[in-house]
C-alpha cells in the first residue's frame, strides 16, 4: 500500500452519500443546508461568527468589534470580549444535567481506567489551578506540560486556562534536548510532568528527562516542577523545586473562579516544525479558538448528547488540544483518553476500547489505520464495533485503499468518514465533510468548513484551473487562526503570508501543502510542498533532523529527505558525509540514528543512513533534495539536473544505491 498519487486519486470516482438515517438526526442535514451556511458565512463572515459566538459560548462580557484586520496579517477576534475556555468546558455544564455525565473516560495502559464526571473534573481543575497559584503562577506566565496520556494532562491544561497562564504542551516522546529548547523559547515558569508514562508496553521516564532539560540551570525561568505519580519508579526530587502533584492537590481549595480573560489573551503556545530553523511556537488565543474548536467539533463530529467520542491523538499535538480536550469538553461531550498506542503485541487494542466503552465517534490517523490493516481483519472482526456511527481521520492524506478498509471493516459500511484537513496553525479543522451533508470520496477531504475560503493557486497567487495542482491557501481569516510565532513576528509574516505575496492588497495564508480541486469543488490534499516531512502523521522539519545529525562529531554534512513508507507514510532517510578519518560502518549508522533520537525523540529516528563522499549541490551551494528524494525512493532521478555543480556526485550516489 502506498501514499496516494495524482494518478491514483484522479481515477478515484467512488462517491458515498450520507445515509438518510444519519442525515435525519445530524446537526447539518443536507448539502443544501451546508451550502446555505457556507454562503451566509462568505457573504458576511463577521455576522456568521458573531451569531455562533453568542449562541454557543458563555462570555463574561460581550465584544465590541467582531474582527479587526487593520494590521494584517495580525488578526484579532471578538475585541474586548471577556471569556474563559475552562469556564466554557466545565462550569457552564454544572448547572445542567451534564453535571454528573462522564467528561473524561480514561483507559490507561496496563489495564488501568478512570472516569471523571464534569463535576469531578471541575473540582480537580479548580484545585490544581490553586496549586499553580500557590507556586506563584500568575496570569500571563507560561507553563510547560510534559506528560503521558493521563487525565492529569487535561486537568493541567484546563487549570492553566482557568488562571490565564498559557500552557505549552511538549509531546512526551520528545527528548530532553527538544524539551529544553521549547522551555527556553517559551520562558516557562513551571513544568508539569509525571514520573513516567506507558508507551507501547514499556515505561518511558519523563521526570528524568525534565531533570536533564533543566540541568546546569539551562532553563533559568523554570522555578518549580510538579510531578504526577503514574508509574511509581524511583526518581529524584530536588528539594524546593520539585513537588508531588498528589500532595499539593490534597490540600488545595476546590474554589477557584475562572479568570475573565480577554478574547485575545494567549491561551497556549504549541511548537511545530517548519522548513527552516528551530520549531516555531504557534500562538493561539482564547475567544476565537474556543469558538472555532467548539463549532467544528459539534458539526463535523455531529456530537449528540449521549455520544461517546474518542480521538486517539496525544495531547502533545494540536489534535489532542482541539479535539480531545477543548472542543469536546466545550460541547459537554464524553471524551475518551487512551494511554496506549497501536502495536503488534496488542493488535486489538483500539477495538477493545471501542467495545468496552461503546464508542460512537472515532477519530484517528491514516498511519494507525494502515498499521491495523497489516495486523489483519480478524482483530476488529472479533470485537463488537456496532456502537460506531462516525469515523474520522487526520494528519496526512489517506490512500483510498485504507479509506475503504476503514469504511468497510471498521465502519461496517454504514459510518460516514470525515477526512479532516488542518494544521497546528489553523487551530481547528478547515476542510472536511460535514457527515450528514456532504457525500464523501475516498482520499478527499471534500469541502471547506463554512467560513473558510480555501483555494488552490500558483506561486503568484493566481487561482489554477480544476484538477490542476497548486498551493493550498486560505483567502480570509478565521477565528482560530494562529496569531503569531511566539517571539518572532517576522517569521510569522514570512512563513505564512509572504510566501505567496498579497494579491490586490489581500493576504493569502499559505499552508505549505500541495493540493488540487476537482470539478465538484472537492479538495484533494497531496502533502507538503516544503521541507517538512510527515512521519506517521507527525510533522518533522528536515532541517531539524539535519541539525541533529551535524551536531554529532563524526558528521560533516547531512541532507534529510522523506521516502514513501507503507505504514508511516514517509520515513526519514539521511544522506551523510563524514568528518576527517571517520569511516562508514553499520555501528556508526546506528550511533547516528541513536543520536537523532537523543536530540529530538524517537519519532525522528532515521530509517536509513546513507553515507556518501559528497552531496549533490547546485553551483550556488544548495543541496538538491529533489534528487535525493528520487534516490531514496529507488526511483530514476527525474527533472532537470543541469544546475548540478558536479555530476559525478550523482553517479556515485546512484552506484551506492
Ligand atoms: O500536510 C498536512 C497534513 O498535516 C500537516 C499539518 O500537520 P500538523 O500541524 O502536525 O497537524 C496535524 C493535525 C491537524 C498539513 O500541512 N495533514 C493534516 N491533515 C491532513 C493532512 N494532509 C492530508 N489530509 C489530511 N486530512
Amino acid at each position: 500500500m502506498s501514499q496516494p498519487t495524482i494518478e491514483s486519486i484522479l481515477q478515484e470516482k467512488r462517491i458515498f452519500p450520507p445515509s438518510s438515517d444519519f442525515s435525519r438526526t445530524a446537526h447539518i442535514k443536507s448539502l443544501e443546508d451546508y451550502q446555505k451556511l457556507y454562503d451566509q458565512a462568505q457573504a458576511n463572515p463577521e455576522a456568521f461568527w458573531a451569531e455562533l459566538a453568542e449562541k454557543e459560548l458563555h462570555w463574561f462580557q460581550k465584544w465590541d468589534t467582531v474582527f479587526d484586520w487593520s494590521n494584517p496579517p495580525f488578526g484579532k477576534w471578538f475585541i474586548n470580549g471577556k471569556i474563559n475556555i475552562s469556564y466554557n468546558c466545565l462550569d457552564r455544564h454544572l448547572t445542567t444535567p451534564r453535571k454528573n455525565k462522564a467528561a473524561i473516560i480514561w483507559e490507561g495502559e496496563p489495564g488501568d481506567s478512570r472516569t471523571l464526571t464534569y463535576a469531578q473534573l471541575h473540582r480537580e481543575v479548580c484545585q490544581f489551578a490553586n496549586v499553580l497559584k500557590s507556586l506563584g503562577v500568575k496570569k500571563g506566565d507560561r507553563v510547560g506540560i510534559y506528560m503521558p496520556m493521563i487525565p492529569e494532562a487535561a486537568v493541567a491544561m484546563l487549570a492553566c486556562a482557568r488562571i490565564g497562564a498559557p500552557h505549552s504542551v511538549v509531546f512526551g516522546g520528545f527528548s530532553a534536548e527538544a524539551l529544553r529548547d521549547r522551555l527556553i523559547d517559551a520562558q516557562a515558569k513551571l513544568v508539569i510532568t509525571a514520573d513516567g508514562g506507558w508507551r507501547k508496553d514499556a515505561i518511558v521516564p519523563l521526570k528524568p528527562q525534565v531533570d536533564k532539560a533543566l540541568a546546569d540551570n539551562a532553563c533559568p525561568s523554570v522555578e518549580n516542577v510538579l510531578v504526577v505519580q503514574r508509574t511509581q519508579q524511583e526518581i529524584s526530587m530536588q528539594t524546593g523545586r520539585d513537588h508531588w502533584w498528589h500532595e499539593l492537590q490534597k490540600t488545595a481549595s476546590p474554589n477557584c473562579p475562572a479568570e475573565a480573560m480577554d478574547s485575545e489573551d494567549m491561551l497556549f503556545i504549541l511548537y511545530t516544525s517548519g522548513s527552516t530553523g528551530k520549531p516555531k511556537g504557534v500562538v493561539h488565543t482564547t475567544g476565537g479558538y474556543n469558538l472555532y474548536t467548539h463549532i467544528t467539533t459539534k458539526w463535523i463530529f455531529d456530537l449528540q448528547e449521549t455520544d461517546v467520542y474518542w480521538c486517539t491523538a496525544d495531547v502533545g499535538w494540536i489534535t489532542g488540544h482541539s479535539y480531545i480536550v477543548y472542543g469536546p469538553l466545550s460541547n459537554g461531550a464524553t471524551t475518551v483518553m487512551y494511554e496506549g498506542a497501536p502495536r503488534a503485541s496488542n493488535p486489538g487494542c483500539f477495538w477493545d476500547v471501542i467495545e468496552k466503552y461503546g464508542v460512537n465517534i472515532f477519530y484517528t490517523a491514516p498511519t494507525a489505520i494502515r498499521a491495523f490493516i497489516k495486523m489483519g481483519d480478524q482483530h476488529p472482526k472479533a470485537r463488537d464495533l456496532s456502537s460506531l456511527r462516525l469515523l474520522g481521520t487526520v494528519g496526512e492524506p489517506i490512500n483510498p485503499e485504507a479509506w475503504m478498509w476503514y469504511h468497510e471493516v471498521i465502519g461496517g459500511g454504514k459510518c460516514p468518514i470525515v477526512d479532516t484537513w488542518w494544521q497546528t496553525e489553523t487551530g481547528g479543522i478547515m476542510i472536511t465533510p460535514l457527515p450528514g451533508a456532504i457525500p464523501t470520496k475516498p482520499g478527499s477531504a471534500t469541502r471547506p468548513f463554512p467560513g473558510i475560503l480555501a483555494d488552490i493557486v500558483d506561486l503568484e497567487g493566481n487561482p489554477v484551473a480544476d484538477n490542476e495542482g497548486g498551493y493550498l491557501v486560505i483567502k480570509y481569516p478565521w477565528p482560530s487562526m494562529m496569531r503569531t510565532v511566539y517571539g518572532d513576528e517576522n517569521r510569522f509574516r514570512r512563513t505564512y503570508w509572504e510566501h505567496i505575496p498579497p494579491k490586490d492588497g489581500k493576504y493569502l495564508y499559505f499552508a505549505g501543502d500541495g493540493a488540487r480541486r476537482d470539478e465538484d469543488g472537492y479538495f484533494w490534499v497531496m502533502g507538503r510542498v516544503d521541507d517538512v516531512l510527515n512521519v506517521s502523521g507527525h510533522r518533522l522539519g528536515t532541517m531539524e533532523v539535519e541539525s541533529a545529525l551535524v551536531s554529532h562529531p563524526a558528521v560533516a554534512e547531512a541532507a534529510v529527505v522523506g521516502k514513501p513508507d507503507e505504514i508511516k507514510g514517509e520515513e526519514v532517510v539521511a544522506f551523510v558525509t563524514l568528518e576527517g578519518t571517520h569511516q562508514p560502518s553499520e555501528e556508526l549508522a546506528n550511533a547516528l540514528k541513536q543520536h537523532v533520537v537523543q536530540e529530538i525523540g524517537a519519532i525522528a529516528r532515521p530509517g536509513e543512513i546513507k553515507f556518501t563522499d559528497a552531496l549533490p549541490k547546485t553551483r550556488s551551494g544548495k543541496i538538491m533534495r529533489r534528487l535525493l528524494r528520487n534516490l531514496a525512493a529507488g526511483q530514476e532521478v527525474s527533472g532537470d539536473t543541469s544546475t548540478l555543480e558536479d555530476r559525478s556526485v550523482l553517479d556515485k550516489l546512484r552506484e551506492g544505491n
